[in-house]
């Protein structure tokens, strides 16, 4: 049942704490600070390239995943929705693999690109939240997210387990290929092992999110911006409002935002950005301000040392704990679907079904 919250998307997101918990505990160990991963169907110190290929969120999960693994182990990667890779006809290595995500296991794009990644010789390894789902079963190898069912069609907790896993990955790619130190290892699992203590910190701001959602909601249009590893979640950002509130988003690369986009802005659109302090903050923020002068609404995602510079010109700035570069796409997804939420909410839509959608989608 629902217990105490409202809707099931509440539920959900307020077990993002306990789900990350359970989920890295599966891959890293908190004494050793190592990540532990099991047996996988490829070499990834040999692996010449990674096909990361998913549908929906669980695509902007994958995405993430790219930003990381070819960061921290140097393997070349392509992620691509499912529906497309498909159709593509992509050249597949010699010795190659990929990676599936799903929630369900059952999205029949993403069994159709299984299908095709298996004829073109690669390794499966997906990750999956249904342990006895068809693509856990017809994969190489499964890699379970521990979040438990998720009943709200909108993906929540499911994607951060997803990006937990992903991460542990990347660091586990990154040690195989000798891209990082035991130190840098034990640097990155310790960063992880805080993401559920600061996911229930970012909860905690519900009062602050549910105020923004009251001028987002007002609106016909808004624009989600990030940079680097925060694109992709810009992106959720906006799939979960367009799918629960049924408001018009987009999501984009905050650098891309002078190359059309901003034809858009005026007074009425707010521009949410997710934007921490780090080597890419001056530049989105140079972005952001660009939008300011264009009468655009900014709202800002920052945190403690990102905020002085952000209130100058923002309309709105939350304050979220300083997380650093790694586990920060984790974090600033839970206070965008919260917003997602908290708008669905205001507007009275049908939160855990909102129309058109179902929680698993089994046609091409
Ligand atoms: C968005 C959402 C969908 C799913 C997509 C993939 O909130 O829930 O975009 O992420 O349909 O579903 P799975 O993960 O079951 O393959």
């Amino acid at each position: 049942g629902k217990g105490n919250y409202r809707h099931f998307m509440e539920k959900e997101l307020h077990e993002h704490p306990a789900v990350l918990g359970d989920t890295l505990r599966q891959y890293l160990d908190p004494g050793t600070l190592e990540v532990r991963l099991p047996r996988l169907p490829f070499d990834p110190a040999k692996v010449p390239r990674l096909t990361l290929t998913a549908c929906g969120s669980a695509f902007l999960a994958a995405h993430v995943g790219r930003y990381w693994i070819e960061k921290l182990a140097r393997i070349p990667c392509d992620a691509d929705v499912a529906s497309e890779l498909r159709y593509r006809d992509p050249p597949l290595p010699e010795g190659g693999a990929a990676i599936l995500v799903s929630q369900s296991g059952e999205t029949a794009d993403t069994m159709a690109a299984l299908k095709l990644l298996k004829e073109g010789g690669q390794k499966v390894l997906s990750i999956v939240n249904v342990p006895e789902s068809t693509m856990a079963r017809s994969s190489d190898a499964a890699l379970l997210t521990v979040a438990g069912p998720e009943v709200g069609v909108a993906s929540t907790k499911a994607f951060t387990a997803q990006l937990a896993v992903l991460a542990c990955l990347a660091v586990g790619f990154g040690r195989a290929r000798k891209q990082i130190s035991q130190v840098d290892e034990g640097r990155l699992t310790q960063a992880l092992l805080s993401v559920p203590s600061f996911a229930a910190e970012i909860l905690d701001r519900d009062a602050e999110i549910r105020a923004l959602a009251a001028e987002v909601a007002k609106a016909r249009d808004v624009l989600f911006l990030g940079r680097g590893s925060l694109f992709p979640i810009a992106l959720e950002g906006a799939l979960k409002l367009k799918e629960i509130s049924y408001i018009h988003a987009e999501g984009y690369a905050a650098g891309e935002m002078k190359h059309g986009p901003i034809a858009l802005i005026d007074s009425a659109v707010p521009v949410i950005a997710l934007c921490p302090s780090g080597p890419l903050f001056e530049k989105t923020c140079s972005n952001l301000q660009e939008a300011a002068a264009r009468g655009g609404r900014v709202m800002a995602f920052t945190d403690a040392q990102g905020a002085p510079a952000l209130r100058r010109f923002a309309e709105h700035v939350i304050e979220l704990p300083t997380v650093g570069a790694f586990s920060a796409p984790i974090l600033h997804a839970i206070p965008v679907q919260l917003l997602a939420y908290h708008v669905a909410v205001l507007k009275g839509t049908d939160v855990d079904q909102p129309r058109n959608l179902a929680k698993s989608v089994t046609v091409e």
